[in-house]
């Protein structure tokens, strides 16, 4: 990653273009929220998405809320239920945040979801959050601004110590009214599950269901179906073949074994390797650093959860 001059500027007109122009140049910027301060990039776009992942540090792929405007532009992302509606109406904009079956049409790229059907969808309230969006014209995928590991920013300063020199622009809003990340609810049709709490109490939802778990596998991820073997220098028998760099496979994550390319295409090359003939998937080596650690740790858990 090259290192970046970052900006402090405050919420105002002339920060929101900027940060519109970054952001269609594929760089994230941290915007705040009512919650926490975000780090945000175009939802559809997986290398803008890689480099959310590559400024934090962050060792593993997780998928990331979704930002939109209003609950009709939710509305093209996910298919909301009526009691998903319901919630929506009440409380948006605002500090919750909605987990419902992806739209096959929606344009969102695979890394945010983590290759999952559903997707985690939320009107801020922010007025910074809800102009950048408006400026923007995109949907926008934010994690809490700070580097991984480090506690939730709820002030820019927070943002410029832990992100410093690795990210363009920080839009400064002051403190975030809440303090807390949004309250998550999960609707399978009608049934409310409460994944994370927050500033929202939901009290029609039920509690999450923990449910048994393949060992080294979250089940917030997708998993292939077909078994996964690491470090593939060629293809054996009846394998699919992800290749990286010099390792060409079947499917490549990057020709020119580009970090930020590889992340973006990880879980639609697993979902292709999945659904072409051959009985396993062959992946070739990622380097151990930057954003290949993130890549190799989803590896890992793909290549585990067969055991
Ligand atoms: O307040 C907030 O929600 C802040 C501000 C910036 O909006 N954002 C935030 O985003 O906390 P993030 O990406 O750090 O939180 C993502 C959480 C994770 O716990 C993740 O597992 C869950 O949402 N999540 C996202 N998509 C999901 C899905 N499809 N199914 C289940 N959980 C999901
Ligand atoms: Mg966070």
């Amino acid at each position: 990653m090259t290192v970046k001059v970052t900006q402090l500027r405050p919420f105002g007109e002339a920060a929101i273009a900027e940060a519109a122009r970054l952001i269609a140049a594929g760089e994230p910027v941290a915007v705040p929220t009512e919650t926490v301060y975000g780090l945000a990039a175009d939802a559809t776009s997986g290398e803008a998405v890689a480099r959310i992942y590559e400024a934090k540090g962050r060792p593993s792929f997780n998928p990331l809320i979704v930002h939109v405007p209003d609950l009709a532009t939710a509305e093209q992302i996910g298919d909301f239920s009526l009691a998903a509606r319901m919630l929506a109406l009440v409380h948006w904009p605002g500090p919750i945040t909605l987990v419902v079956p992806l739209r096959p049409d929606a344009h969102i790229a695979s890394l945010v979801t983590a290759g999952l059907s559903t997707i985690a969808l939320r009107v801020p309230a922010h007025p910074a959050m809800q102009a950048l969006l408006h400026a923007s014209g995109k949907p926008l995928a934010a994690p809490s601004a700070n580097e991984s590991g480090r506690i939730s920013p709820t002030r820019a300063e927070h943002v410029l110590a832990s992100l410093n020199g690795r990210i363009p622009l920080i839009i400064d809003g002051g403190p975030t009214e809440r303090g807390i990340e949004s309250t998550i609810i999960a609707a399978n049709g009608d049934e409310l599950r409460l994944l994370r709490p927050g500033p929202i109490e939901v009290p029609e939802a039920l509690p999450s269901s923990g449910g048994v778990q393949a060992p080294g596998m979250l089940a917030s991820h997708y998993a292939p179906f077909k078994p996964v073997r690491l470090n593939a220098l060629e293809r054996h028998d009846d394998e699919v073949l992800i290749g990286f760099g010099r390792y060409p496979g079947d499917i490549t994550l990057s020709s020119t074994g580009n970090l930020v390319e590889a992340a973006a295409n990880l879980f639609s090359a697993l979902h292709d390797a999945d659904a072409q003939p051959g009985r396993g998937i062959a992946v070739a080596p990622i380097p151990e650093e930057g954003l290949g650690i993130a890549i190799n740790d989803r590896l890992r858990r793909a290549a585990a959860a067969r055991d």
